[in-house]
């Protein structure tokens, strides 16, 4: 049974939500991190991303500037860094060492990668749009790393007011369609 409620409150039961960290470097060398819970694949081929990103951002002047960011998934022991760089401005500091979160220098992008996180993804800006308050950024992606640990977890938004957490699949609930390759999490299976 389904009763009629506001917007507000049906998406409060969106979680668990994606989220990402958006590395940028600004022209002076001081590199920049943010979290972004609005974000996407855009498109397969070629493979883009989608970003929404506050105009008020550090990271949004930076991206319009240096036409370029690095789009990193976060693991779970990643939560804390994921709160820091979600709650201030980064512009005047050096929001990667204050949240401990390690770099090396990208491939092709002078903003640098997230040594820790799960995957890291290079990113030339496509375009942005705006449909809504929200600018939308799409970033094509020109390179990609993963993490060598491959049981690492991805953090996610599980609950209103950005409660972070590890996610696990439910075994009693899990669906597998006849193809799908291989759960990298259990035990037995091959990488
Ligand atoms: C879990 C989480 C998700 C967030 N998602 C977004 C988002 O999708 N878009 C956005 O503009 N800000 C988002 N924020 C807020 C920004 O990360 C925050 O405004 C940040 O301080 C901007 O940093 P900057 O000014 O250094 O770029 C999120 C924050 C947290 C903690």
């Amino acid at each position: 049974m389904q009763q009629p409620t506001t917007i507000a409150e049906a998406l409060k039961r969106r979680f668990p939500e994606q989220v990402v960290l958006v590395v940028t470097r600004a022209p002076d060398g001081c590199a920049n991190v943010m979290a972004v819970g609005w974000t996407a694949m855009a498109s397969s081929d070629p493979p883009m991303f989608m970003v929404g990103i506050d105009a008020e951002a550090w990271s949004y002047a930076l991206i319009r500037e240096t036409r370029a960011f690095v789009v990193a998934f976060p693991s779970e022991a990643m939560g804390a860094a994921v709160l820091h760089a979600g709650s201030v401005h980064g512009q005047g500091r050096d929001k990667l060492k204050e949240a401990g979160l390690n770099t090396i220098p990208a491939f092709h992008v002078a903003a640098p990668l997230l040594a820790d996180a799960i995957a890291n993804f290079e990113c030339e800006l496509k375009e942005i749009v705006q449909p809504g308050d929200c600018p939308l950024i799409f970033g094509r992606i020109i390179a990609a790393h993963v993490n060598v640990k491959a049981d690492l977890r991805r953090l996610y938004t599980v609950a209103s007011g950005h409660c972070l957490a590890g996610v696990r699949p439910i075994p009693e609930t899990m669906i597998r369609p006849p193809h799908a390759p291989p759960d990298p999490f259990e035990a037995n299976s091959s990488p």
